[in-house]
């Protein structure tokens, strides 16, 4: 061992490996036609605030995260970054703004393609998760800064899940094939956090339509692993959700009042 006046500024975690830098791509580019008419999903407000800057703070509030990318409605890119401007957010984050695409998986790649060099660490967070705790966040992180390619936070099903066969015709019932066994499937959240390289392969070379970017990892035969959800990390989907996420905002800020 030799004694080094000029030890490494960045520091260095048990495992060994310097501490890599994380960025956050927000796919925010939906119209939210499940919710219902109005402005763009991640536009609409809960407890006053628009949903994306519940979700952009989420991703903030994590100490590893230093740069938010935000893919905004394809128009709605000024809009997004009026919205930043107006809103307080931590300093020590920098923020990006891109306009987003046609589908969800088309909107990740447009933030996948504005990300700097330098970061090696990617989450992937629906801007409709606007309430994940931080602990998840930072569990996320955790598990690939220890190496895993790919990482989801996954939830126990309450519901028991049939697949079933499409219906003969309009009137015809949905015949029931098979119900997997439920104690092995998961509801998996956001955000979903990989090895840059790996996910900018994935999103180079799977073309099908898929909902979630670890599938697309899945597909380059790679693992993907599971670290534990939280229920406030839900998607904000139909009306009910709207109610649900109000809720949760009430108990947080009786919570903080005492
Ligand atoms: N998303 C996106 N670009 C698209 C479609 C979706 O960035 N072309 C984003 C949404 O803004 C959302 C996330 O992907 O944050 C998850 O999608 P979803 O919950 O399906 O939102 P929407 O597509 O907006 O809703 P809907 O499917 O009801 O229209
Ligand atoms: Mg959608």
């Amino acid at each position: 061992m030799t004694d080094d006046p000029f030890p490494p500024p960045s520091p260095t975690p048990a495992s060994g490996r310097p501490t890599a830098r994380t960025a956050a791509v927000i796919p925010a580019a939906g119209r939210g036609v499940r919710l219902g008419p109005g402005a763009p999903k991640a536009l609409r407000t809960l407890g006053g605030t628009p949903m994306l800057i519940h979700a952009i703070r989420a991703m903030a509030d994590s100490r590893a995260v230093s740069l938010v990318v935000v893919v905004a409605p394809p128009d709605g890119a000024a809009e997004v970054k009026t919205l930043l401007d107006a809103h307080a957010l931590p300093e020590r984050t920098d923020f990006l703004v891109v306009p987003g695409g046609e589908s969800r998986q088309e909107s990740v790649k447009l933030g996948l393609d504005a990300l700097p060099a330098g970061y090696d660490i990617v989450l992937v967070h629906d801007a409709a998760r606007p309430l994940v705790p931080v602990d998840t966040v930072d569990g996320v992180i955790e598990a690939v800064r220890d190496g895993a390619p790919a990482v989801v936070p996954a939830l126990p099903l309450a519901d028991t899940v049939k697949q079933v066969e499409p219906a003969a015709g309009p009137d015809a019932p949905e015949p029931v094939v098979a119900t997997p066994d439920r104690s092995l499937l998961r509801a998996v959240q956001t955000p979903q956090g990989f090895d840059r390289a790996t996910l900018v392969r994935a999103h180079d070379t799977v073309k099908d339509n898929v909902t979630d970017d670890a599938s697309m990892v899945e597909q380059l035969g790679l693992t993907v692993v599971t670290v534990p959800g939280h229920e406030e990390a839900f998607k904000v989907t139909r009306p009910l959700d709207l109610v649900l996420a109000e809720a949760v905002l009430a108990r947080r800020r009786l919570n903080d009042g005492f």
